[in-house]
């Protein structure tokens, strides 16, 4: 046997001495019992008070007790290690799983068609493309399987953490596809249930042994919190047992390894013992708490008189006193338990169960204000249960043991924003990293998510508000007055760092938000449909009732903020999409809303819009000059400082996290959805945009007029919100209008995504590019990579090469600025301009709105906004008296100017009968007659000079509004 002769090491010496123990007591009349007994209580004691210098001397003592648990008269002449070692190596060849460490930066590889995963949710998706990772394939399992015709990705994450190899896991990896190195647990399962029938005796005595050794340490942990909580002891006598109950834990482990090392099909010893309970009395209990609100839903109770405890396993008792753990420990166990969840699938859906019934309680543990408490923020295993979390049979398991309790993570992590997040550490807070991927996995499954919202729906919606709630008011910057000074950049910087940590959350629950509508949608059952819808609007209104309501007090009491959270909203777009089931227009908008809220009266109704709009006004973009205007301030600071500012818009404006199409389509929605208000009420875009035009004093208040017009713009004109919300998903939500040939709708997506395509390109500048390229250029607006692809033969030709594509020469003059809207306004600026340059010639003229603007180009939602604002004549009126105050700052004039040209494009298109009914023609006909179309032609003429010496995309815009003006004019 060519084992290492490191283990067991202290037991080898220790035979001759045990033999002679065990006639010694006999001589006493002591029976071995009562001796191991005894052992084990001095050792506890010994360890409690831990010291250093005594290691050896616990070791042997524990070895002693091994030996005294397993001694068999008759069995005297082989040694122990002798007994316990596995022999047959043979048996073993090529048996088992690889869980080789991934390290950061290597790859790893992930096979569609051996994934029972992906397979599953795959015919669910209905085609739908989700990206999320089912398996870890190392580079040379991969190699030995081959995976011949397989659908397969390669990965490489530079910051990969805790990764192993899942070759020979069956519950990851379809068995056929295992390599021939690792070709799973069956066959050493089977010899387990040979070995314990053949030395009965020795496994059961192992078996007594670790039992014991978990209870005395369970129990000794136990007697030291409760001693804690009354207070007996000081605080360094309590590290010190703490230091002894880590050295005692470890020991345990410790010897369970070398067990392990020794006798490999022993793991299914060990992973059955502690999914048992201990059959002596404890005293710890778990008790469900009458209120039954997070965190006080279960409370620990430490017991005087010990009972017996059906209810608890050992990895139960282990788990509820996870505070006393050390890292070093922490790392330790989560090794093993990482090895006994790959062996054994069925405990790796205990450990799972277990570790959310553990989050269900730790939280009331952190709340207790304890200083001295060892808080192991999350234990180490956290990695193990990501990797098996999806697992439909572990799924079941959850659902079936915990109830409702299978959100406890999402409760935990709401409670842990609300509670902690205050304290702004500047450093990596796992909670907010790790813990939302056990959180929301199970919403990237069709038929998880579906049992989900089956047995319990109305608590599935309220942990998601409950996050929505929490990440709106702590994902946020307060203020108390506007002034900026170095103290008020440095409590910004912290929220800015900290919200990057929450960025992980918020997209999440983003995603998960998406996920159940389109489940809601891909399942297609009217009785589930209806109960959701009912159930989310009603929450939906409730949770929007009371952040406005709260939001109000802060306001009252002058603690103003900004919150940086938008997923409260994110469900709105998808409510409306699902009840109306088709595009969105004014009219089905309103028509959403009249028939799920079930508003009582108009009154009630009118209040709910209010706080709608108050609470989106609290989205850092609605002030948006706020977040650039501090940028410069922040410039003087340090380089790293304006850097984390800079990813940070760029996060929010990427598509792939839909933050801001998220709240540029919800603004839409919201702008339409209520017909008792014009657009001057409070808290819409278009009321700020007069509000400050009004009052443009202060430089701050010209950057908030600029972005406030800037995001009307974004509304009208861009299409990116829709297509990314609705990504891969139209012809799901929209039906009628995606699949049926020739519809309008379709042929207004075909244009805007050729657009799209076309711009992308112009902004790009490259010379050569393949498909790939064109992927990555578009990817920074537009997330359905699907539909670049099926509307770029339409603009593009392809090299006879075939490997470079570009430009049809039609577009070479062309560009298509709405769809950049997201971008920085001032690169949008630098694409007109290089474009303007390029194409000196042409008549083309270069615009925000994009060449060749129609409004016949716009989704319906879009042309009823541009009715909404355009359409009221008072508010028209003061718009273009402003633009003729000789008082007012040449910003402001910009904006109006913008706002003009917008106007006159909607006025000049007024024969569009598609677009405009009888009425509203009659409605452009009476706002051209208040217009004072020749004194506004001679006040563009006198603009004209000032605003040239500005950006030259504003040349371009003069020259049409005056076009216009002449045309509206001679009509
Ligand atoms: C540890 O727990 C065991 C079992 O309850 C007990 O016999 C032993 O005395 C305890 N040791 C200490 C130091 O409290
Ligand atoms: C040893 O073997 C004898 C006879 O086979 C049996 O009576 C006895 O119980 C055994 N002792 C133990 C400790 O198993
Ligand atoms: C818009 O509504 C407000 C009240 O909400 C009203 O005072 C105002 O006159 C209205 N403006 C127009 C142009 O109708």
């Amino acid at each position: 046997m060519n084992k290492d002769k490191k283990l067991l090491l202290y037991t080898i010496s220790g035979a001759a001495i045990i033999a002679s123990a065990y006639i010694y007591f006999k001589r006493r009349k002591m029976t071995t019992e009562q001796k191991y007994s005894q052992i084990f209580s001095q050792l506890s004691q010994e360890i409690l008070s831990f010291k250093q210098l005594r290691q050896s001397n616990y070791q042997l003592k524990y070895d002693k007790l091994l030996y005294l648990a397993t001694f068999d008269e008759n069995n005297s002449q082989l040694t122990l290690e002798e007994q316990i070692s596995f022999s047959d190596i043979d048996a073993l060849l090529n048996q088992g799983a690889c869980s080789k460490e991934i390290n950061p930066g290597g790859c790893y590889y992930e096979c569609f068609d051996c994934s029972p995963a992906k397979q599953e949710n795959d015919q669910a998706l209905n085609g739908i493309e989700i990206d999320v990772i089912n398996q870890i394939i190392c580079e040379e399992c991969f190699k030995a399987q081959g995976h011949e015709n397989h659908r397969i990705k390669r990965h490489e994450e530079p910051n990969i953490v805790k990764a192993y190899c899942q070759c020979g896991v069956k519950d990851l990896i379809d068995r056929k596809c295992f390599c021939n190195k690792h070709q799973g647990f069956d066959k050493i399962k089977q010899l387990y249930e040979d070995q314990v029938f053949k030395q009965p005796k020795l496994w059961k005595g192992v078996e007594m042994f670790l039992v014991d050794s978990f209870y005395y340490y369970i129990e000794n942990v136990s007697t030291l919190m409760q001693q804690k909580l009354n207070k007996k002891l000081d605080e360094n006598t309590y590290n010190q047992k703490i230091q002894g109950i880590n050295y005692f834990i470890q020991l345990i482990i410790n010897k369970i390894n070398e067990i392990l090392e020794l006798n490999p099909l022993s793991i299914y010893l060990i992973s059955k013992l502690l999914s048992k309970p201990f059959d002596k009395p404890i005293s710890f209990q778990i008790k469900r708490s009458s209120e039954g609100k997070y965190p006080q839903k279960y409370i620990r109770l430490i017991l005087k008189q010990k009972e017996i405890n059906q209810d608890l396993t050992i990895l139960d008792c282990l788990l509820l006193s996870y505070e006393v753990i050390s890292d070093s420990t922490s790392e330790l166990l989560s090794k093993l338990l990482h090895s006994l969840a790959t062996a054994d699938e069925k405990f790796s859906s205990i450990l799972c169960e277990k570790f959310f019934r553990m989050i269900g309680f730790i939280a009331s543990i952190q709340k207790s204000q304890d200083v001295w408490i060892y808080k192991s923020q999350l234990p180490t295993f956290i990695h193990v249960i990501m990797e098996k979390i999806f697992i439909q049979s572990v799924f079941d398991h959850l659902l079936n043991t915990l109830g409702a309790d299978i959100f406890n993570p999402i409760e935990y992590i709401a409670f842990y924003i609300e509670n902690q997040f205050n304290q702004s550490k500047l450093e990596l807070n796992h909670i907010f990293i790790l813990l939302p991927n056990v959180c929301f996995d199970m919403f990237r499954q069709v038929k998880q998510i579906k049992s989900l919202m089956q047995r319990y729906p109305k608590e599935l919606v309220m942990a998601i508000n409950n996050l929505n709630h929490a990440l709106f008011f702590n994902n946020a910057m307060g203020f108390k007055d506007q002034f900026i000074d170095n103290q008020f950049i440095q409590s910004h910087y912290n929220t800015i760092y900290n919200s990057f940590q929450l960025i992980n959350i918020e997209t999440q629950l983003i995603d998960a938000q998406v996920f159940i509508f389109q489940a809601i949608k891909l399942i297609n059952d009217e009785e589930l449909t209806k109960n959701m819808m009912a159930i989310t609007c009603k929450n939906f209104k409730e949770h929007i009732q009371k952040i406005s309501d709260l939001t109000e007090k802060k306001e009252n009491r002058n603690e103003n903020f900004y919150t940086l959270s938008i997923a409260s909203f994110t469900i709105l777009p998808y409510l409306v999409a699902t009840s109306e089931k088709k595009i969105f227009t004014k009219a089905s908008i309103q028509n959403f809303f009249n028939n799920n809220f079930n508003f009582k009266c108009e009154e009630e109704k009118i209040k709910f819009m209010q706080c709608l709009r108050k609470v989106l006004s609290k989205f850092i973009f609605f002030n948006s000059g706020q977040l650039r205007g501090f940028l410069p301030f922040l410039s003087d600071l340090s380089a790293e400082i304006q850097e984390m500012v800079q990813q940070f818009i760029q996060y929010m404006n990427n598509p792939g996290y839909r933050i801001y199409d998220i709240y540029i389509l919800v603004s839409s929605i919201i702008l339409l959805a209520d017909n008792n208000s014009n657009i001057t009420t409070l808290n819409t875009q278009p009321q700020k945009l007069i509000s400050l035009l009004q009052q443009v004093d202060s430089q701050e208040n010209l950057f908030y007029l600029y972005y406030c017009y800037v995001q009307i713009q974004q509304m009208l004109l861009d299409s990116t919100p829709l297509f990314n919300l609705f990504s891969q998903k139209l012809q799901l939500f929209f039906p009628e209008e995606c699949t049926s040939e020739d519809t309008q709708i379709k042929k207004v997506i075909k244009k805007n995504i050729e657009e799209i395509i076309v711009s992308c390109i112009k902004k790009s500048d490259f010379q050569k590019m393949n498909f790939n390229d064109l992927k990555e250029i578009c990817s920074v607006y537009i997330i359905d990579q699907n539909m670049i692809k099926q509307y770029s033969n339409e603009v593009l030709d392809q090299e006879e090469s075939k490997e470079f594509i570009f430009l049809q020469k039609q577009y070479d003059q062309k560009l298509y600025t709405r769809h950049l809207l997201r971008a920085n306004i001032e690169d949008i600026s630098q694409v007109i301009k290089n474009q303007a340059l390029k194409n000196k010639q042409s008549n083309e003229k270069y615009t925000f709105a994009g060449s060749d603007f129609s409004l016949e180009n716009l989704f319906p939602y879009q042309q009823d906004i541009f009715k909404k604002i355009f359409f009221e004549e008072e508010y028209i009126r003061q718009i273009i008296n402003l633009y003729f105050n000789t008082n007012i700052n040449i910003c402001a004039k910009k904006s109006i100017h913008f706002f003009l040209f917008l106007l006159l494009k909607l006025l000049t298109q007024k024969d569009q009968s598609r677009i405009f009914n009888l009425q509203e023609r009659i409605q452009i006909e009476k706002i051209i007659k208040i217009l004072p179309l020749s004194k506004l032609q001679e006040q563009v003429i006198a603009n004209k000079q000032l605003l040239q010496q500005q950006l030259n995309n504003e040349k371009f815009m003069t020259d049409e509004i005056f076009e216009m003006l002449k045309q509206l004019n001679q009509d």
